[in-house]
């Protein structure tokens, strides 16, 4: 059976702790869509390790690890995790599966992402996630399957280069690739990550009908869904709970479970609409508090309260069968906490997430004011364990959600989660 875990937010909710916690009952942790533009920080007996393509799952020894068809593949940002791992003493040699139908990324898409977003604004990672998606989609990308053939390689790579530098040099202005020196660097690529390509959607398959647990970790979040998000300011992929079908070559029949991370507050980076946003001392405080920095660009992450429209729209868009909430710790020193319960547009009350851009920017939120708990929440073992003040903070969510919030995160040790059942 599967378990889908989807960023519920702007990305960043803490994906990778929750990840991580459920792993220990679980054989498979999957990643199907994204690349190395995800930062997923995990804190485990005091050493941070932060993963950008490799699933969380990899920090636990009986798990196997699959990187997915729909994920856009970065060799560099590859190899250097597997070697970050290996030097912590981390098996990946037999534990790391990667899809044959996976998508690479070439130098040219973050060099085309780079000279694109001076245009565009958008705020992207500059990873060539973009542009990589747009050759998949274009039907001229090259995956990891013809990294295998030298002549196909090649032929595509030339073939590719000579739009990718015309783009470059006459569009852009800016430097152009060397053809020879791509194919050497890739060819290499392919004899180091041999050992690692496969079927994977016959492995995920297989390990269905075995009655294997598998997880289906999502990159980003549902409103940096390029379908469902905020779009254009989104990413170029479906972080959505339906991604996992097509990132992994699963069917939605084989899906039992759907996680979505959520943080206690909301954060964003890049550009874009952000109801909640706050742009005073509260903002700086979520900020410092909550470490809250880009774990891929190190870019201060925009921050604001709790949005339950938006979060009541992404439990609809993905389907949500509960909650996982993170983060809440940051929250103990506020003495009220506003949750955000809906939005105001002039004169209107807005029952629903806003389809377009300028009707998000201008929307008015409106805000239920909770009182704070103002103490630490780390040694909380039960949810009855909590303050008061907290409960009611959770609750606010489920009823407003129609979800039960089933896993709390008070801290960003391993240990520091309180699990309803
Ligand atoms: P791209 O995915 O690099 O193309 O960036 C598109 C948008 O998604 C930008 O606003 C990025 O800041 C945002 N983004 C991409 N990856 C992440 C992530 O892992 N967490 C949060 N935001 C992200």
């Amino acid at each position: 059976m599967v378990t889908v875990i989807v960023g519920a937010q702007w990305g960043d909710e803490g994906k990778g702790k929750i990840v991580d916690a459920l792993a220990e009952q679980t054989d498979i942790v999957a990643r199907y869509q994204g690349g190395a533009n995800a930062g997923h920080t995990l804190v485990c007996d005091g050493r941070t390790i932060v993963l950008h393509l490799i699933p969380s799952g990899i920090l636990h020894e009986d798990v196997q690890c699959v990187i997915g068809n729909g994920v856009v593949l970065d060799p560099v940002a590859l190899h250097q995790e597997i070697a970050m791992l290996e030097q912590l003493g981390i098996t990946v040699r037999g534990r790391l599966f990667i899809s044959h139908k996976a998508h690479v990324i070439m130098p040219y898409h973050k060099l085309l992402d780079r000279a694109r977003e001076q245009q565009q604004g958008i705020g992207t990672t500059g990873r060539g996630i973009g542009p990589a998606y747009i050759d998949k989609y274009s039907r001229v990308g090259i995956r990891v399957v013809d990294l295998l053939d030298r002549h196909v390689l090649e032929e595509k790579l030339r073939t590719n280069l000579a739009e990718k530098n015309a783009l470059l040099e006459k569009l852009y202005h800016t430097e152009q690739l060397d053809v020879e020196a791509i194919v050497a660097e890739y060819l290499e690529f392919d004899r180091s990550i041999d050992e690692f390509v496969t079927d994977t959607t016959m492995l995920l398959h297989n390990a269905i009908q075995e009655g294997k647990h598998i997880v289906a970790e999502g990159a980003q979040g549902a409103l940096l869904d390029v379908d469902h998000g905020t779009y254009p300011f989104v990413t170029s992929s479906n972080p959505t709970s339906g991604g996992a079908c097509t990132g992994l070559g699963i069917p939605p029949t084989a899906i039992r479970r759907i996680v979505g991370v959520a943080k206690a507050y909301s954060t964003r980076v890049g550009n874009g609409p952000f109801p909640t946003e706050l742009h005073d001392d509260r903002g700086t405080q979520l900020r410092s508090l909550g470490a809250e920095y880009g774990s891929t660009t190190g870019r201060p992450r925009r921050c604001g309260w709790l949005d339950l429209v938006a979060l009541r729209y992404s439990v609809i868009v993905n389907g949500i069968t509960e909650i996982a909430l993170t983060k809440m710790d940051v929250l103990s020193s506020f003495d009220t906490l506003p949750v955000c319960v809906g939005y105001r547009l002039g004169t209107k009350r807005l029952k629903t997430f806003p389809v377009d851009v300028p009707t998000l920017d201008a929307v008015e939120p409106e805000y239920i004011e909770l009182k704070g708990w103002q103490c630490p929440l780390y040694d909380a073992p039960a949810f009855e364990d909590l303050p008061p003040q907290a409960q009611r903070f959770v609750a606010l969510i489920e009823e407003y959600c129609n979800v039960p919030v089933t896993l709390i995160s008070t801290g960003a040790e391993r240990h520091q989660l309180v699990q309803r059942t």
